[in-house]
């Protein structure tokens, strides 16, 4: 059996690599700041407080969420502007945006005149103001108002309601993980900035100045030259990548920070073996929003295997037959998908030279409200 440091630590568990960690932080850091660009990375994919204030100390501006019960886990920690890049609507909820813009400076995202106005009542009638941007549907095709002259159109409606204040507008690419190379994942990249500015534009002509014109994932950021008119950027899951992440050509193996550490229980057969990790740990994710860029449901590297199956416990290796992989060994695999994987520990713990360092809370894995 190997005796590798991390053997300490039961599997199956999930590492981080802290040396990858900061490198992918301060490429993308700097990048940012290199083009005159406010970073809001999106915490929706390490899901730890630690985290987000370690992208705040390295310069980012605020943070992004998906959701309320995940920007109040952020909030609690310290963390002090935050973007919920969503649509608000649930009477819970809404009361839930009223209290955490209390402690924190907060804005939301806002595409429809019936969510402006559920929010803009309970704001108007406590005597606050939140801040809004509005959603553009840049190609993605969920939420979000059409570019142009439907965001325009939007704006009329809602500018006048009491306790709401526009902010900007927001869109994310998101139907780029549906390219199949790096050509593709560019085009993709420039267009959503193109729609976003021109939109903008057309606000500036009637001289509203949108404070923040946001775009980003992390594949359109990373291969991002800027673009005049856009003031911020939002990628989440450049500070992991994951294995759809070096698919789509925009990460190599050497920046995934995440590894799902996993015992052998079984070599059944000379091309098969059987780890203690399966969809409840690995996540069935291929690609959230098109191709499949990659291949079964993660990579191992320096193993001829990969998890060619998953059950709910269990991960189904196919292996070389000549690979030396024995019961008891550990694997370490790259994810598909870093978010989701994230999302199903408790806890993960943070490595250096191949030693566990410090353990992480993953405090708001399960906050989906
Ligand atoms: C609105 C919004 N902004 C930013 C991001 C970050 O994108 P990525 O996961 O590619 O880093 C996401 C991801 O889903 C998102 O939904």
């Amino acid at each position: 059996m190997q005796t590798s440091p991390l053997r300490k630590v039961d599997t199956p568990a999930l590492f981080l690599d802290l040396d990858i960690i900061e490198r992918n932080l301060d490429a993308m850091q700097q990048k940012m700041t290199g083009l005159g660009v406010d970073l809001r990375p999106h915490i929706k994919t390490h899901k730890i407080p630690e985290l987000a204030l370690w992208q705040i100390e390295k310069g980012a501006k605020g943070i992004t969420c998906a959701k309320l019960s995940e920007a109040r886990v952020m909030a609690g920690a310290g963390v002090k502007d935050i973007f919920i890049a969503n649509q608000i609507t649930t009477p819970c909820k809404i009361s839930g945006i009223w209290d955490l813009a209390r402690e924190v400076c907060l804005s939301v995202g806002l595409d429809s005149v019936a969510g402006a106005k559920m929010l803009s009542e309970l704001f108007a009638a406590k005597g606050g103001e939140l801040e809004y941007l509005i959603e553009l549907d840049t190609g993605l095709k969920r939420c979000g108002v059409l570019p142009g002259e439907p965001a325009w159109k939007l704006h009329q409606q809602i500018k006048d309601l009491p306790g709401l204040k526009f902010k900007g507008l927001f869109t994310h690419a998101g139907h780029v993980y549906g390219s199949a190379n790096r050509e593709e994942v560019e085009a993709i990249s420039r267009y959503e900035s193109r729609l976003t500015q021109e939109t903008a534009e057309i606000f500036r002509q009637n001289q509203v100045e949108p404070q923040v014109v946001s775009v980003g994932s992390t594949p359109t950021m990373k291969v991002w030259q800027g673009h005049q008119g856009i003031t911020e950027a939002r990628p989440g899951c450049y500070l992991l990548n994951d294995a759809m992440q070096v698919g789509m050509g925009v990460a190599e193996l050497e920046d995934c920070a995440l590894s799902l550490g996993a015992t052998v229980i079984s070599r059944p057969t000379p091309d098969r073996a059987v780890i203690d990790a399966g969809a409840k740990a690995l996540a069935l994710d291929k690609g959230g929003h098109g191709l499949e860029t990659v291949k079964g449901h993660g990579v191992i590297p320096g193993r001829d295997a990969y998890p060619e199956r998953l059950s709910e416990e269990h991960g189904i290796l196919k292996v070389a037959p000549d690979e030396p992989l024995s019961v008891g060994d550990m694997v370490r695999i790259i994810p598909n998908h870093a978010c989701p994987v994230m999302n199903l520990f408790d806890r993960a713990y943070g490595i250096r030279n191949g030693r566990v360092e410090k353990e992480f809370e993953i405090a708001a894995r399960g906050k989906s409200q």
